[in-house]
């Protein structure tokens, strides 16, 4: 078989789409009058469809995924705790799943590319997975930290030479979406050039657009060549520590680690990017915060993490004996959700919501257990430098249409914002001679003065299209 080769530069390039058969309409619930967690009902406010299954039945509660398949979404703090710590009850291995034992999951569901088991990935338990983990681990934590911060600072500062004489720029677009995958092809060990075509390629892959299989042959072939050039010439980077680590990690599953690196943490390093910048432009009691110096940067990507994190709900765990959580019979076999974003604001642990977290990375968007994310800090700080750079070129940024006019986009996993338009007073580039990294813990912003509506916020409402797992899809087909 040959494969079309996608080149970034042209769109046309990609193959022509396999042929998708629209989904019917999904309400609400399914036929039992069980809360479906898919949908354009639940996509178009996921929050308030957790918010009213707390209600209704508390810490954890039955819903349908994709297909209708039954599973358990965990929305207390302390029994998502329970559930990620405890991966002898709990496992992440779907091999445990009922429905697919009782085959009940059809061969192509659109679950099975982000639940299904497959070799060579994270998405197992004890010996296997730590093998892998401590692997990435111990690489990762060869990355020098202000090495890391210059990457940041540097590339902020030519994103915004390419805006900053516009007074105006659309932040998701121009800056969240490309910052995060440019920082990271420098820890991967890639060329500087390659970041704007993998930007351009991995947002095709979550987009599940018609290019998604082009573009992942390409991230794959780029991630291939990659491995080939640091056998021979190793250098400090993430790749060439996962080749010389002691693991003896095969050329595949290095690959696939990259991978996941590359994509997975691009998404969602973007979305907490995007999500920290519109609370610094819109919550009136976070800029007076931070303008008061009692909070820090950190403290604000902080705050975002526990109120707007990136993944809402975790894919999965399975039973593995019949037991019990917050008093609900599950049985071996069943499929538990972690509801990142309901377990962040259960009232069991914040019984004021408005109370401000300050200093608390106690948060479940990280997950936690022994799959928690390794990329924390990278995704930390990348997040407050790049914000930092931003208000510092940029100190008069706001927001370029009203608030209410800001649209979201969700899926069962993830949720984030479609666009972020905003105005600021023109500027000159800095081209090469950019200031060293600034990153203040503490300093003031102006009021955010009110603006009229400038620029129209992306149309629509949520749509399915995003999700960074429907990303895995072409990965598990080894596209
Ligand atoms: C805001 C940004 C990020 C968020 C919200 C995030 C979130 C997560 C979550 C929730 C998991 C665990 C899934 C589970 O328990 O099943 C995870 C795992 C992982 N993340 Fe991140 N991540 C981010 C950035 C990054 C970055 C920057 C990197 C790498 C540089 C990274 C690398 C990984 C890897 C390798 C895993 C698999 C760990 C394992 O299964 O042992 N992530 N991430």
């Amino acid at each position: 078989m040959t494969t079309q080769q996608f080149d970034p530069a042209r769109p046309d390039s990609a193959p022509a789409p396999p042929c998708r058969v629209p989904l019917p309409a999904r309400g609400p619930t399914g036929p039992d009058g069980t809360v479906r967690i898919y949908g354009p009902a639940y996509e178009s406010d996921p929050t308030g469809v957790f918010e009213q299954l707390r209600a209704d039945h508390g810490a954890v509660a039955p819903v349908l995924v994709t297909g209708d398949l039954p599973g358990w979404l965990v929305l207390g703090y302390r029994e998502c705790l329970e559930v990620l710590r405890t991966p002898t009850r709990f496992s992440h291995d779907s091999r445990h799943w009922n429905q697919l034992r009782e085959g009940k999951v059809p061969a192509d569901s659109p679950l099975l590319p982000v639940l299904g088991w497959q070799p060579d990935r994270m998405t197992a338990d004890g010996a296997e997975h730590r093998r892998l983990r401590d692997a990435v681990t111990e690489s990762m934590d060869r990355f020098d930290r202000r090495g890391v911060r210059r990457h940041v600072t540097r590339f902020s500062h030519r994103l915004i030479d390419d805006f900053c004489a516009a007074g105006h720029a659309e932040l998701l677009g121009q800056f969240s979406q490309h910052l995060p995958m440019m920082v990271l092809t420098q820890l991967l060990g890639m060329p500087e050039a390659y970041g704007p075509r993998l930007v351009h390629a991995a947002t095709e892959l979550v987009k599940a657009s018609d290019q998604t299989i082009a573009a992942n042959i390409y991230i794959k072939d780029q991630l291939r060549r990659l491995l080939e050039r640091k056998h021979s010439a190793p250098g400090d980077d993430l790749a060439s520590w996962l080749i010389e680590h002691p693991a003896g990690l095969r050329d595949e599953e290095i690959l696939n680690l990259l991978w996941l690196v590359l994509v997975a943490a691009n998404e969602n390093t973007t979305s907490l990017l995007a999500g920290a910048l519109r609370m610094v432009l819109t919550d009136p009691r976070f800029r007076a915060t931070l303008a008061g110096g009692q909070m820090t940067l950190s403290d604000g990507v902080e705050q975002v993490l526990w109120d707007d994190p990136p993944t809402i709900v975790i894919p999965a765990r399975w039973a593995t004996s019949d037991t019990e959580v917050a008093g609900r019979a599950i049985r071996t076999g069943d499929m538990l959700l972690l509801g990142v974003a309901a377990g962040n604001i259960d009232p069991a642990i914040r019984p004021d919501i408005n109370a401000p977290m300050y200093g608390n990375r106690a948060h479940l968007s990280f997950s936690g257990g022994p799959h928690e994310c390794p990329g924390r800090e990278v995704a930390r700080a990348i997040a407050d430098t790049a914000i930092d750079t931003l208000l510092l070129r940029l100190p008069d940024l706001r927001l370029a249409v009203d608030e209410s006019e800001l649209r979201w986009r969700a899926t069962t996993w993830t949720r984030h914002l479609a666009a972020l338009p905003v105005r600021f007073t023109p500027g000159p580039p800095v081209g090469e001679e950019q200031p060293e990294p600034v990153v203040p813990e503490r300093r003031p912003l102006p009021d955010p003065a009110p603006e009229p509506p400038a620029e129209p916020a992306a149309p629509g409402g949520a749509t399915a299209e995003h999700s960074w797992w429907r990303g895995l899809l072409g990965w598990f087909r080894g596209d």
